[in-house]
């Protein structure tokens, strides 16, 4: 409810620390006429918003480490002497290719800064690449991209110039995303390094931080582990799919929490207990695990793997698919999840909101520009090819169901799957935005090219007849607003009788949406001031008695992560919005940053009506006061406040 920009000056002092170990690697260090030959850098993902990793390949198995400054440090191109510097660990690839791979965590980075950096070691220092992070609260921008499958097409530089082009035209659009979101199948073929060297070629993967998935073209050899290092993974047999992390196979399951939000990304190849590993149910078992333990660390939860439970092309209808549509949804209902991501069949589609492997409202409508979680409420999303190397056909329903893994037809578009509100070839290339805001999440298909080359599966003779003329590069596909359900909301709601004829009751006029006090301000170096107004309450009393009735409510405290401060802070102003039932204003209550007293921490009245007040409806307000001094930390706080109803 409650979110502050500005820089508490204790804050902005730390340095930058090191905390990466150097393990030994073996082997012996290259002389000084042979280097090492570093390749295939990019920047990945860290644990949070303030780390990143940066992995890479190297011929020579010697000891390196990243350089890291400000860009504003460093003179002439050249990094300062109070550059950080985090070592790497790696050893040597698990491939015919040979060579060595390296990756380090950089740590402790600060928010609002340009960063310039180079991997190697003195002497023989990679090019310099630079990355900016961004306020490390509020709202923010990713992009999802679906299936590049670099060498599908036939042609690995037509893929290259595909998936070069949907990054440029996708962060030219968005220059202040702040995460590109893989939903796998980086390469055509597991460990066939020209592949992974045109996957990697575009300078922007080294700009903006990658967050890698496992497709099943990626699964059958340890390249890409070895070239997307990612943070918290679980390496354990049960998220292979052959139950084997020692083998020759990628896979493990991992989470990490950017601004808020709780990413947790799972190795979908591994679905059955048949094949070796542990399976849908061992993929089950780690995002219940990471959503008790970190959930309350974030307000959004988004899941991403490669394999689509709710496509409409080619894969709509596997087997395997099937199976996990069977296994996945109730658990991602009950665990409140709000977006899932995933790829592999190379199509784009929107789900209706799925709440146990069912449509949660049979009357959501297709296309439907907003939609309201409602508890258990779970959007599935599939991306397109970003690179354009390949695309699958939409197919038709057929006659198995339209819940569990039937592939029915939807009552409302009978030419669509029961569970998608938009789907959408075309055989242009795009990508999928997600601005994450306090209140919702807007999620967007957008296309970053057109028929026109690059676009190599139809540059290699596929029809490109779909898309309309006025269609242009960023144009939108598709677009939804996801309205989540709060858990304030149903606090609210507990404990209450409904309004019925000859009775008194309450309830929220409306949707019950986040109450958002906005950015607070500061006033004159004291404290910190937000305002906003309460979700208004419709009041209703036809009782025959003309008793008295008293609405009041307390808040609790407002929290982001570990940081809180009282809810005490928070005082209000009563307002009768809409008069009826006898309904007055409660008098004002203070923040007890006025008054010293307690605020909205203890319960208190909004609204009354006396004995003998006439029947009717009437509807109540506050205008709501926050003051906290202005030592309270930068955050993105919530509270709950809980409403009470008296009548005798
Ligand atoms: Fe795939």
């Amino acid at each position: 409810m409650y979110h502050r920009t500005s820089r508490v000056a204790a804050a902005a002092t730390a340095a930058l620390v090191g905390l990466a170990l150097a393990l030994g690697t073996g082997g012996s260090p290259a002389s000084a006429e042979d280097p090492a030959n570093l390749t295939g850098i990019i920047l990945g993902v860290g644990a949070n918003e303030s780390q990143r990793i940066v992995t890479w390949y190297s011929s020579a198995d010697t000891a390196q480490k990243v350089q890291l400054a400000p860009t504003a440090a460093l003179a002439n191109g050249e990094f300062p002497d109070s550059a950080a510097t985090f070592a790497a660990i790696g050893g040597a690839n698990i491939a015919t290719s040979g060579g060595y791979n390296r990756h380090a965590v950089l740590t402790g980075l600060q928010e609002h800064t340009a960063y310039s950096y180079r991997v190697g070691t003195e002497g023989n220092w990679s090019p310099v690449y630079s990355f900016k992070t961004q306020d490390f609260e509020g709202d923010y921008d990713f992009l999802f991209y679906g299936d590049p499958q670099i060498g599908s097409s036939g042609d690995v530089a037509k893929d290259q110039a595909g998936w070069t082009d949907t990054l440029d035209v996708s962060l030219a659009a968005n220059p202040n995303a702040e995460l590109l979101v893989s939903g796998g199948d980086q390469v055509e073929t597991a460990n066939t390094e020209a592949q992974w060297n045109a996957f990697l070629a575009p300078d922007k993967l080294r700009q903006y931080p990658w967050a890698a998935t496992i497709g099943n073209h990626d699964v059958g050899g340890k390249a890409y582990e070895q070239h997307l290092f990612t943070p918290n993974t679980d390496r354990s047999g049960r998220y292979y799919s052959n139950g084997n992390p020692a083998g020759t196979t990628s896979g493990g399951d991992y989470w990490y929490i950017y601004k808020d939000t709780l990413f947790i990304d799972l190795n979908s190849n591994s679905y059955a207990t048949t094949q070796g590993g542990g399976g849908d149910e061992a993929h089950i078992g780690y995002v219940t695990d990471v959503i008790n333990q970190h959930g309350a660390e974030a307000k959004w939860t988004v899941l991403v793997y490669h394999h689509a439970i709710y496509s409409p092309a080619a894969h709509a209808k596997d087997g395997d698919n099937k199976v996990r549509r069977v296994d996945f949804p109730t658990a991602f209902s009950n665990l409140g999840v709000d977006l899932v991501l995933q790829g592999h069949d190379h199509v784009y589609s929107r789900s209706y909101l799925i709440k146990n492997g069912a449509k949660a409202n049979p009357d959501e409508q297709p296309g439907a520009a907003d939609v309201f979680q409602g508890p258990g409420g779970v959007l599935y999303v599939t991306g397109n090819s970003a690179s354009g190397s390949k695309y699958y056909d939409i197919t038709k329903p057929d006659n198995s169901g339209t819940s569990g893994a039937g592939n029915g037809a939807d009552p409302l578009n009978p030419d669509s799957y029961w569970y998608n509100s938009a789907q959408n070839q075309e055989h242009v290339r795009s990508y999928v935005k997600v601005e994450v805001r306090s209140d919702k999440l807007v999620v967007q298909n957008l296309r970053s090219g057109t028929c026109a080359a690059p676009n190599p599966a139809v540059e290699r003779g596929l029809v490109c007849t779909n898309t309309p003329a006025n269609q242009p590069v960023g144009s939108i596909v598709d677009k939804v607003t996801v309205h989540p359900y709060n858990g304030d909301g149903q606090q609210l709601q507990v404990n209450v009788p409904n309004p019925a004829p000859g009775e008194f009751g309450w309830t929220i006029d409306g949707y019950n949406g986040l109450v958002s006090l906005g950015t607070a301000t500061e006033h004159n170096g004291e404290y910190f001031g937000a305002s906003g107004h309460l979700n208004p309450i419709a009041v209703s009393d036809t009782r025959r008695t003309q008793a008295p009735w008293s609405i009041s409510a307390s808040v609790s405290d407002f929290r982001d992560a570990g940081k809180t401060f009282s809810g005490s802070y928070l005082g209000w102003v009563p307002r009768v919005l809409v008069p009826g039932a006898g309904a007055q204003a409660s008098v004002p209550v203070p923040s007890s940053y006025d008054d010293q007293g307690q605020g909205l921490s203890v319960s208190r009245g909004l609204g009354y009506a006396e004995q003998g007040h006439p029947k009717g409806t009437s509807q109540l307000g506050a205008e709501l006061d926050l003051k906290i001094p202005g030592s309270a930390e930068k955050g993105d706080y919530r509270a709950t406040l809980t409403i009470t109803a008296l009548s005798s």
